[in-house]
């Protein structure tokens, strides 16, 4: 089986085509990094414009990098939420006419889903249950993952997402758009411990997290008598090895508390450098075991998408859309169902 996935919800356009049988065979994104840069942030307007620019050239692409045509596709699969209602009418959109130009299924999937899903892509894949940590812009989320479509949410973010908390710290700091990447490269060549900044929830008894006061912490002290903005690269480090300090203990208390010994980590911070060493490094004097998606699948993309939507459709997903557009801006993992 064939399967078209488009992905749309924020600031990247992903098209891929995923085939059953011969696993990953297009795959194009196109990042609005630089479009959204001079205003410090995604403007939700110009994303969808771009969405819509961008979409019918990405899915030419994709089949012509695939080698396959229109009229062999067996599905399309696309992000129906959580994200930008504009930018998601766009994809959702596109995919479902050509569901129904094509008289294929399309499927709305989630993007949490896909990001969860996404290292089973990878050679090495996890096999179910296992714990999933989803850290992206909007959600840090510890879920229990029996199989496609269960889930079972643990703790959640009661305020900041870790991506946004990167993002906002990188702001403050003076550092450009996109703030989560750029914080962590300073990060790598600062030298944490200087500003004992907080450990939110670090020790509460229950899997939930909170990284705004983080966030406050450091406008404290780039606000006090006596900053050095010589000082910014240690600051970083030191926000980043709380943020992480507090991911790993709760995703190591996910695994104790559920018996489970693998742990995949999705999401656009699960790109980070110190979050992965420090969990691997964790997880190794446990025996247990830690799974990523391959590195240019960490961040928003139509593999995942067109992966979700393959395996749903494998186990019996239908589309019952009738071309009907919908899409779910908010949309909570945990109300997904098995596939039907
Ligand atoms: O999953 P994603 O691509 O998009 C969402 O669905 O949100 O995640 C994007 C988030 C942004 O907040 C970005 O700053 C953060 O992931 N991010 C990072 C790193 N790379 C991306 N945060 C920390 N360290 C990184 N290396
Ligand atoms: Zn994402």
């Amino acid at each position: 089986m064939k399967v078209l996935g488009i992905e749309s919800s924020c600031d990247e356009t992903g098209v891929a085509l995923y085939d059953t049988e011969r696993g990953l065979r297009g795959h194009c994104v196109h990042s609005q990094i630089d479009l959204h840069a001079a205003y410090g942030g995604v403007v939700p307007e110009l994303a969808s414009r771009d969405h819509i620019r961008r979409l019918p050239l990405l899915v030419r692409e994709t089949l012509a990098a695939a080698d396959c045509r229109l009229d062999e596709l067996d599905a399309v699969a696309y992000t129906a939420g959580p994200g930008l209602a504009g930018a998601l009418l766009v994809g959702a959109g596109v995919a479902e006419s050509l569901g129904m130009a094509l008289d294929v299924p399309a499927l709305p999937i989630h993007h949490l889903e896909g990001h969860l899903l996404s290292p089973l892509l990878a050679a090495d894949a996890p096999a179910f249950p296992f714990i999933a940590l989803l850290v992206s812009g909007g959600h840090t989320q510890l879920m229990q993952v029996r199989g496609v479509g269960e889930y079972e949410l643990l703790g959640e973010s009661l305020d900041d997402a870790a991506g946004e908390a990167f993002d906002k710290t990188a702001k403050l700091l003076g550092l450009g758009y996109p703030g989560g990447p750029q914080l962590a490269r300073l990060a790598e060549t600062g030298q944490a411990g200087r500003f004992r900044l907080p450990r939110p929830m670090l020790n509460s008894a229950d899997l939930d997290f909170s990284f705004s006061g983080l966030k406050t912490a450091v406008l404290n002290v780039v606000s006090a008598p006596g900053w050095q903005a010589d000082a910014t690269a240690d600051l970083a480090a030191d926000f980043q090895q709380a943020v992480v300090e507090v991911l790993v203990k709760k995703s190591l208390a996910a695994l104790r508390r559920t018996g489970l010994q693998r742990l995949v980590v999705a999401g656009g911070v699960g790109a980070n450098r110190q979050l992965r060493a420090q969990l691997d490094e964790a997880a190794r004097r446990r025996g247990w075991r830690v799974y990523y998606p391959e590195p240019e699948l960490c961040t928003d993309n139509g593999a995942m998408i067109a992966f979700a939507g393959a395996l749903r459709l494998a186990a019996g997903q239908r589309a019952d859309s009738a071309g009907e557009i919908r899409i779910r801006p908010r949309w909570p993992l945990a109300e997904l169902q098995k596939p039907v």
